[in-house]
């Protein structure tokens, strides 16, 4: 853990230079002219979106209903890693009074915020920048990191006090969040060919972590030139992502494209992270997206991370290796795999690549 301690340079809050009125960005935010946005996205403007599902027939099991939700998931996670569901089960109202919290949060006074200033050691808090390399290019966001599970891990006096109702909306939305979670995990293992509770278990059944980052992406005036968040897969099991209502940013890799996806009210943007890729022997794969900025608009995205309990072995399932589909992975904890992104920072998929065994 030597080396991750402290900022190898002083922190600076993305929103602050926004809110500077500075007309062009420090050269640390300016990316390589083959990561600009502008650059990769020229075939980019097809309508081509991710797979919106309805999860309604999930829950009540009317069988056919249930099999063709089940045969939607299937294609999302094998074809694309990335779908948006809708009738999730998570209050709509809860959702929106969690982000608004957020939103307000962020638009508190700095010296408020920077009570709250996290460390790469454990980067919980008020962060700016993800990765301790000296130098780095850095992206346009401030985000807030926090532990949701294990409860071990869960410390509310980390958590803002302000707005008031925060630490309470929080508990209630991670609940809901988590209770999701076990239900997509369930029809991925069904679809997977797997026992019901497969993957739950191997988890860690009841002592999955969880936790949230909440993503501030100021206004940029050049966004042409910079990223909200690096291209990058998530490192844990699955994702639920609720963006921003009324502003998109996030966009998704398809092949050689960046596809900006266009959030449906209430929807949760749902992706496979790379432990389920592991465990899925890559029959589902973890997909790069990224996130890009804009001059008009702040935007606050709340994503909760779905993870397993982070001191097992997480190795393809056995049912899913043969003769003639090895085992393309080697066992690593999730701890131990979580250090390098966070040592490095986003890095697209180089770090799940690098895991592969050489068949
Ligand atoms: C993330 C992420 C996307 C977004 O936090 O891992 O991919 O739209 N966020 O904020
Ligand atoms: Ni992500």
């Amino acid at each position: 853990m030597s080396g991750l301690k402290s900022w190898p340079e002083p922190v600076v809050r993305v929103q602050s230079l926004s809110e500077s009125g500075m007309r062009a960005i420090p050269k640390r935010y300016v990316k390589p002219p083959s990561d600009r946005p502008a650059e990769t996205e020229t075939e980019n403007h097809q309508h081509v979106d991710i797979p919106v599902i309805d999860l309604q027939h999930l829950f009540n099991k009317d069988p056919t209903l249930h099999e063709q939700t089940l045969a939607l998931i299937s294609t999302a996670c094998k074809d694309w890693g990335f779908f948006q569901a809708v009738n999730h089960g998570v209050s709509h109202d809860l959702m929106e009074r969690t982000r608004q919290v957020w939103r307000d949060f962020f638009n508190m006074p700095l010296e408020l915020k920077q009570q709250y200033a996290n460390t790469p050691t454990t980067y919980e808090g008020y962060g700016s920048r993800l990765g301790v390399q000296k130098g780095a290019i850095l992206d346009w966001s401030d985000y807030f990191f926090l532990h949701y599970l294990p409860l071990s891990l869960r410390n509310q006096s980390k958590w803002p006090s302000h707005p008031s109702s925060c630490r309470e909306l929080l508990s209630e939305y991670g609940a809901e969040v988590v209770k999701l979670g076990g239900r997509l995990l369930k029809a991925m293992s069904t679809n997977l060919g797997l026992k019901e509770d497969y993957l739950q278990n191997a988890f860690g059944g009841e002592d999955i972590g969880a936790c949230l980052r909440v993503n501030f992406y100021p206004k940029c005036p050049q966004p042409d030139l910079t990223l909200g968040l690096s291209s990058h897969s998530d490192p844990g099991g699955m994702t639920f992502l609720l963006p921003d209502h009324d502003v998109a940013g996030l966009q998704v890799r398809k092949n050689a494209n960046w596809l900006t996806v266009n959030p449906i009210p209430n929807a949760f943007i749902v992706n496979v992270g790379d432990q389920i890729q592991v465990m899925s022997n890559m029959i589902y794969k973890s997909v790069e997206h990224r996130v890009v900025v804009n001059s008009g608009k702040d935007r606050v995205s709340l994503a909760f991370f779905y993870n397993p309990k982070s001191d097992l072995l997480i190795e393809p399932a056995k049912e899913l290796v043969s003769e003639e589909r090895p085992a393309l992975y080697t066992p690593m904890t999730f701890d131990e795999y979580r250090l390098y992104i966070r040592t490095k920072g986003p890095c697209g998929k180089a770090q799940v690549q690098s895991l592969g065994s050489s068949t």
